[in-house]
């Protein structure tokens, strides 16, 4: 199974996201998961994700370095089950792009798995030092009932 988390520059909240599900998955031996992420905007492809994003995840044991940004593509939507989208405007860009009849669920993450009662996970990168630690926060509780529900069909 393969998921794809997509927010705006993929060097904020989907290589997290990407760091934390990948890290579940490990943790829980749940076999057969593959986890990617990508950015529906260009500007920062080719980059590892920002140092802000980089330290936070670090704090919680989970080493970014190594990630690069890349964009989101149409062929992405045959080759992932799952695309979670962190916010409506990532949702709405990559509905423009999907191809009908394909293989991908695409899907605004949290609306589909949070329980913390909100539906996007909020842009951190312009915003305050704790933005990134309430990325972290948003996508644990989602992707831990991801998993859960994936683990109960
Ligand atoms: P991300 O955050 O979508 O979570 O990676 C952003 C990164 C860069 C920009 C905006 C959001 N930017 O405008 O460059």
């Amino acid at each position: 199974m393969k998921v794809l988390f997509v927010c705006l520059g993929n060097i904020c909240r989907s290589p997290t996201a990407e760091a934390v599900l990948t890290r579940m998955v490990e943790d829980g031996a749940e076999l057969g998961v593959e986890v990617d992420s990508a950015g529906t905007a260009a500007y920062h492809i080719g980059k590892a994700p920002d140092p802000r994003s980089q330290a936070a995840a670090l704090l919680r044991g989970m080493d970014m370095s190594q990630l690069k940004a890349r964009k989101a593509t149409k062929a992405d939507f045959n080759e992932f089950d799952f695309i979670f989208a962190m916010d409506q405007e990532n949702y709405s860009n990559l509905l423009e792009i999907k191809p009908e009849g394909c293989k991908a669920g695409l899907q605004l993450f949290l609306k589909q798995y949070g329980t913390l009662g909100v539906t996007e996970v909020p842009d951190p990168y312009y915003g305050e030092e704790d933005g990134f630690e309430v990325v972290l926060d948003l996508l644990e509780d989602g992707c831990h009932q991801f998993l859960k529900s994936i683990s109960h069909t």
